[in-house]
């Protein structure tokens, strides 16, 4: 049976994907940022897994503003990426894994929740970067990656509450299929930023690092959390931490937690790395 043998977190900056293109990882401003994965790095690299399923939102590539999915599921054998704006050279593209995801599919909406399923999809910085931060550049990914896109873009956006019930019903989902897998999942974007407006720059230090704990021993605590509560602590951006409740939800009631770590600001964002695992 397949198996979710952890949970990531981790922020989706587009200006780390020209970080890593243009060699500044281990420059002053970069070094402490990039450092902060290197356990993850390690645990992947000693676990093995054969699929990441990849939380994250579409910021105008795939989806426009005249047709935005609560929520929508990549279930296609291949996922291309496109510069979105960014200038951000195209990496090769991702293999995805049909069955599964149609398997998924099926799960979610069986329990409740009415995926838009997609046979085409592109992936933009928010499912690109997570990748190239966490298993490095490749013309051949070592890894199959599903892209999950969450709507935190256009309003009316899903609660906190309803990402972690999400990832609730996405164990379940994943746990029921009958082939032998090591999943992983990654909750992307975040923590606290605004790009526009009056607060834009706005970072909140403190509200991050107690939605950090919250996750991983209370996430009642941030499920309970309106989102205009969550915008006005994190910014109209930094809503995109809602994501990492899925992921949350997908491991269970309790967690170790096995490597923590925020660095703020880089780019406009509080960012931050966190490496979970289920303990029932
Ligand atoms: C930044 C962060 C984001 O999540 C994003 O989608 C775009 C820009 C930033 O920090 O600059
Ligand atoms: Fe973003």
């Amino acid at each position: 049976m397949a198996e979710i043998i952890g949970g990531i977190t981790t922020s989706h900056i587009p200006a780390v994907g020209n970080a890593i293109t243009d060699g500044l990882t281990q420059e002053h401003y970069w070094k402490r940022f990039f450092d902060g994965y290197k356990p993850v790095k390690a645990w992947l690299e000693e676990k093995q897994p054969d699929l990441v399923i990849v939380v994250y939102n579409d910021h105008g590539l795939n989806f426009f503003l005249d047709k935005v999915p609560t929520f929508a599921i990549g279930c296609a054998d291949k996922y291309e990426n496109a510069d979105e704006g960014w200038g951000l050279k195209p990496t090769a593209p991702f293999d995805g894994d049909a069955p599964f995801s149609w398997h998924v599919a099926e799960s979610l909406i069986n329990q409740e929740f009415d995926m838009c399923t997609c046979q085409e999809m592109l992936v933009d910085h928010g499912f690109v970067n997570p990748m190239r931060v966490l298993f490095g550049d490749h013309e051949e990914w070592p890894i199959k990656a599903i892209p999950l896109a969450v709507n935190t873009v256009q309003h009316p956006l899903p609660s906190a509450r309803r990402c972690f019930k999400l990832g609730q019903a996405l164990k379940v989902a994943v746990e029921s299929y009958p082939e032998d897998m090591k999943v992983v999942i990654a909750g992307t974007g975040g923590m606290s930023h605004q790009l526009q407006g009056e607060r834009a720059g706005m970072i909140n230090v403190d509200y991050d690092l107690a939605c950090i704990e919250s996750i991983i021993n209370n996430p009642e605590w941030f499920a309970d959390q309106s989102n205009s509560h969550i915008i006005e602590q994190a910014g109209t951006e930094g809503i995109e931490t809602i994501m990492w409740m899925v992921m949350r939800g997908a491991l269970g009631e309790k967690v170790n937690c096995l490597h923590k770590h925020y660095h703020a600001p880089i780019s406009n964002t509080g960012a931050g790395v966190l490496l979970l695992e289920g303990a029932g």
